[in-house]
């Protein structure tokens, strides 16, 4: 349990202090995009925009009335063999209910086996027979070259039920050889994803990233000249972003704070200008370098003072107009990591409008300051006022990648 002080209340932009500021701001527009993973190979676009965005609040409480909103599966490896295709994972029993839950792979449902899954079970310790989300699902009829290209996997309930509002995951393994892979000792520096997880991720980021760009611009990664993954790691999104959208491109760049991730993607990616960086900036680029940045799960461990630093940095080394994509951990992120009702993030998120006070070790191996690296959960209206000074705030939508948010900003 997670208790801290959370100092100051959560204050304005910094600059109200001056004599006669004009606090501007940020011109929000309200609106929230589905994905429409029924796509061809097209990959991820998006459609349907509805004209008010349900607030992560409303969300969220909406969620305690009605759980399957925040429906948890996941999925842990998948293999194809002339047998069919067989995959792991886990999924909370659609209304608590062990033989209600089916999974689908290209709308062919699965034959499925749950078992028992401590794991879950403590992750989720109120919800009905968590203990029994783990399944082995296989579709026999799905074998050789049926099984491969795109893969869209959806969670339904028996009786046709309501759907979660993450209820889909995609997979492509068209160029899965293109694609190099660390160890497991350097994956574990962006978090526990298995290696195969890694190249599937990596894709659906990339292209999820390339839908978000071009719902705002009208235009996707492959009309930009010059890009930058900020705190790209071993470069799992950032080796999809230059294959599949690189051959324009004048540069493709990506920066960390982790030399070891670095020097690896040195050595092993080609094409791609790497930097080490330090943990506050200034960076090594001049201002307006940058038609889009992008970053995923970069801002969802950093302390507050540090994260504002960054994005300023950010603001200087794009160009007037460019693009800064990253994601958050928001409200709606909670019933998934604490499903139990962990409310101090709550309490600091409505006080302080940021919680930066879990520790995350993943890093502590290759960074000096052994303080820096968190786990942080920012609200909206934080986002919007304090990150989104100097930029007009394009979109976002709530658990585009699992249970994080996604944010477009365009550079004023
Ligand atoms: C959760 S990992 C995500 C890595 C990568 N974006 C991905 O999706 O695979 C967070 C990454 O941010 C890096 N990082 C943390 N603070 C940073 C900073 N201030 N500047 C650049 N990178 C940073 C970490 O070293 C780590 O590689």
């Amino acid at each position: 349990m997670m208790r801290h002080a959370f100092g100051r209340p959560w204050s304005s932009c910094s600059a109200c202090k001056a004599a006669n500021h004009v606090h501007s701001s940020p011109r929000y527009r309200p609106t929230i995009h589905r994905w429409n993973l029924d796509a061809d190979r097209q990959g991820i676009q998006m459609t349907g925009l509805i004209n008010s965005r349900i607030s992560n609040e409303v969300l969220h409480n909406h969620a305690s009335l009605n759980p399957q909103m925040f429906y948890g599966w996941n999925i842990n490896h998948i293999s194809r063999t002339s047998a069919g295709l067989k995959v792991l994972g886990w999924a909370l029993p659609l209304d608590g209910l062990v033989d209600n839950t089916f999974l689908y792979c290209n709308g062919v449902r699965a034959e499925m086996q749950f078992e028992t899954d401590t794991v879950v079970e403590e992750m989720f310790p109120t919800w009905p027979n968590a203990g029994a989300a783990s399944f082995r699902a296989s579709w026999p009829q799905l074998s050789g070259t049926r099984a491969e290209g795109l893969l869209v996997f959806d969670i339904r309930a028996a009786d046709g039920g309501m759907l979660p509002i993450k209820h889909r995951m995609m997979f492509d393994f068209s160029d899965e050889g293109l694609i190099v892979v660390p160890d497991a000792d350097l994956i574990s520096h962006i978090g526990a994803t298995p290696p195969q997880m890694f190249i599937q991720t990596g894709r659906t980021l990339a292209m999820q990233f390339d839908a978000a760009l071009r719902a705002v611009h009208g235009k996707g990664f492959e009309s930009q000249t010059a890009v930058l993954e900020w705190g790209c790691g071993p470069a799992r999104v950032l080796q999809h972003i230059k294959h599949l959208y690189g051959d324009a491109m004048s540069t493709i760049a990506g920066i960390d704070v982790d030399s070891v991730a670095i020097d690896w993607c040195k050595s092993r990616v080609p094409g791609v200008e790497f930097k080490t960086c330090e943990l506050n900036p200034p960076v090594d680029y001049p201002d307006a370098s940058f038609d889009v940045i992008y970053a995923y799960s970069v801002l969802t461990h950093l302390r507050k003072r540090d994260a504002e630093r960054w994005i300023e940095e950010i603001h200087r080394i794009l160009r007037p107009g460019g693009h800064f994509i990253f994601t958050t951990l928001g409200v709606s992120s909670l019933p998934w990591l604490h499903p139990s009702g962990e409310s101090s993030i709550e309490t600091a998120l409505r006080m302080n409008g940021i919680y930066d006070g879990a520790k995350n070790t993943d890093i502590d191996s290759v960074i000096s300051d052994q303080d820096y690296y968190r786990n942080t959960w920012v609200s909206d209206r934080y986002v919007q006022s304090i990150w989104g000074e100097g930029f007009d705030i394009m979109l976002s939508e709530v658990c585009f990648h699992h249970y994080q948010d996604v944010w477009v900003f365009r550079k004023r």
